[in-house]
C-alpha cells in the first residue's frame, strides 16, 4: 500500500470515528511496533520469571494481530544511571513505549523527562513510584501490585498456621516468637510487606513477638547466611520466619536444611510470589504457605497496555484504575490448593 493511498485511508478512517465508526486509524495500518524493557536486575527471580511470560504473550499478541513486535529487553545491573542511560538509547532506536522496572523508585525524574521530551510513554512496574511522579505527565503508567494486600495475606497464613498447629508455638507461651527477612530498603514491597503481615496477625488474635529481622534484598544466599546466624542467635526460640519473598524464605530453608535442627522442630516459614521453586518448597511442606504475585496477570496487562499505547489502540479491555495503574490481584497458596498454581492458570482462587 502506496503512502499517499495509505494517509487517504487514514483522512476517511478519522472522518468515520468522529461519525462513531471505524476503528482508529493508525491502529490499521500500524504493522510493526517497538517496546523497550529494562529491569532492574535481570537475575531476580520474580522479574526473570514475569520476562518468560510476558515474551510469551508478546509472541501469541504477535500471531493474534498480526502486528510484528520487536522486543529489545535490557539489565540495568542495579544501577539507575545504566537505566537513564538505556531508556535513552531504547528511545532513541525508537521504541513507540519503554516499560521500566526502575532500579530506584525514587529517582524517576531523568526518565519522565526523556519521555516527555520525547514523547514516549513509560509504563513504570514493579517497583512502584510515589503518585505525584506519576502525575508528572499524561503518559506515564504502572502495572504491579498492591503490596499491602500480599502483606496481609501472608500474615493470614501465618496467624491460621500458628492457630492450628499448637507444635508451632514451640516454648508454649501462648505468643509467636518471629524473625523478618526483609526485601531491599526502601522497596515499597519490604515495608509495607513487613508491617501488614504482622499487624494482621495480631489482628487475627496471634500474640507476636519480634526477636530480630535481617536485610537479605529479595536474595536467597544473603537469606541463608542471615538466618543462619539468626537461628545461631536465637538458639531455638524462633518460631516462625516471615519472608518478604520467596528466595529469601527458600534462603531460610537452605539454613535449616544446614542446621542440626530436625525438619520437626524446624519454625515456620511463610513467603511472597509463587515463584517455581517456591511453589515446590510448598508442595514439599517446606513452607506453610506463599503468596501468588500473579506474574502471568502483570506480564499480559503489560503488554496488552504496551501493545495499545504503541499501536494507538484502543485502551478499553485494559483495567486502569484513575487512568494509570495496573493492578493485579494476590492469592494464598498453601497445601490445599497448590495445583492451581503448579498448572501456570495464572491466579486462581
Ligand atoms: C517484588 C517481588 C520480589 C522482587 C521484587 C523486585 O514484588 O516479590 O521477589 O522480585 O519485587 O522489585
Amino acid at each position: 500500500m502506496g503512502r499517499k493511498y495509505l494517509a487517504l485511508a487514514g483522512a476517511l478512517c478519522i472522518v468515520a470515528v468522529t461519525a462513531g465508526g471505524c476503528k482508529s486509524s493508525e491502529e490499521e495500518t500500524v504493522k510493526n511496533i517497538k517496546i523497550g524493557v529494562t529491569l532492574y536486575d535481570q537475575y531476580d527471580t520474580f522479574l526473570s520469571e514475569m520476562m518468560t511470560e510476558f515474551t510469551e504473550y508478546a509472541a501469541d499478541k504477535e500471531e493474534e494481530s498480526k502486528v510484528t513486535i520487536n522486543l529489545e529487553i535490557l539489565d540495568a545491573s542495579k544501577s539507575q544511571l545504566t537505566q537513564n542511560e538505556q531508556v535513552k538509547s531504547l528511545i532513541e532506536k525508537g521504541c513507540n513505549v519503554v516499560c521500566v522496572n526502575l532500579v530506584d523508585r525514587t529517582e524517576p525524574t531523568t526518565i519522565t523527562d526523556l519521555a516527555e521530551n520525547n514523547n514516549v510513554p513509560i509504563i513504570f512496574f514493579n517497583r512502584e513510584l510515589v503518585a505525584e511522579d506519576l502525575e508528572r505527565w499524561k503518559d506515564l503508567y504502572y502495572v504491579g501490585a498492591d503490596a499491602s494486600e500480599s502483606g496481609t495475606l501472608e500474615g493470614e497464613l501465618a496467624a491460621d498456621a500458628f492457630k492450628e498447629n499448637a507444635a508451632m508455638d514451640k516454648n508454649s507461651d501462648g505468643i509467636c516468637q518471629y524473625v523478618v527477612l526483609e526485601g531491599e530498603a526502601g522497596h515499597q514491597d519490604s515495608i509495607v510487606r513487613t508491617e501488614y503481615s504482622v499487624n494482621t496477625m495480631v489482628e487475627k488474635g496471634v500474640e507476636t513477638e519480634k526477636l530480630g529481622y535481617a536485610i537479605a534484598n529479595w536474595n536467597r544466599a544473603q537469606a541463608q547466611t542471615k538466618t543462619a546466624a539468626m537461628l545461631t542467635q536465637f538458639n531455638g526460640k524462633i518460631e516462625l520466619i516471615i519472608a518478604n519473598n520467596d528466595d529469601m524464605a527458600l534462603g531460610a530453608i537452605d539454613a535449616l536444611k544446614a542446621s542440626q535442627i530436625p525438619k520437626e522442630e524446624w519454625p515456620g516459614v511463610v513467603g511472597i510470589d509463587g515463584t517455581d521453586a517456591g511453589l515446590d518448597a510448598v508442595r514439599n511442606e517446606e513452607m506453610l504457605g506463599t503468596v501468588y504475585n500473579d506474574k502471568e496477570g502483570q506480564a499480559q496487562e503489560m503488554l496488552n497496555l504496551a501493545f495499545a499505547i504503541a499501536t494507538n489502540g484502543t485502551k478499553e479491555n485494559i483495567p486502569l484504575i484513575d487512568g494509570k495503574y495496573v493492578r493485579t490481584p494476590y492469592h494464598k497458596v498453601t497445601q490445599d490448593n497448590i495445583e492451581d498454581y503448579e498448572n501456570k492458570q495464572g491466579a486462581v482462587d
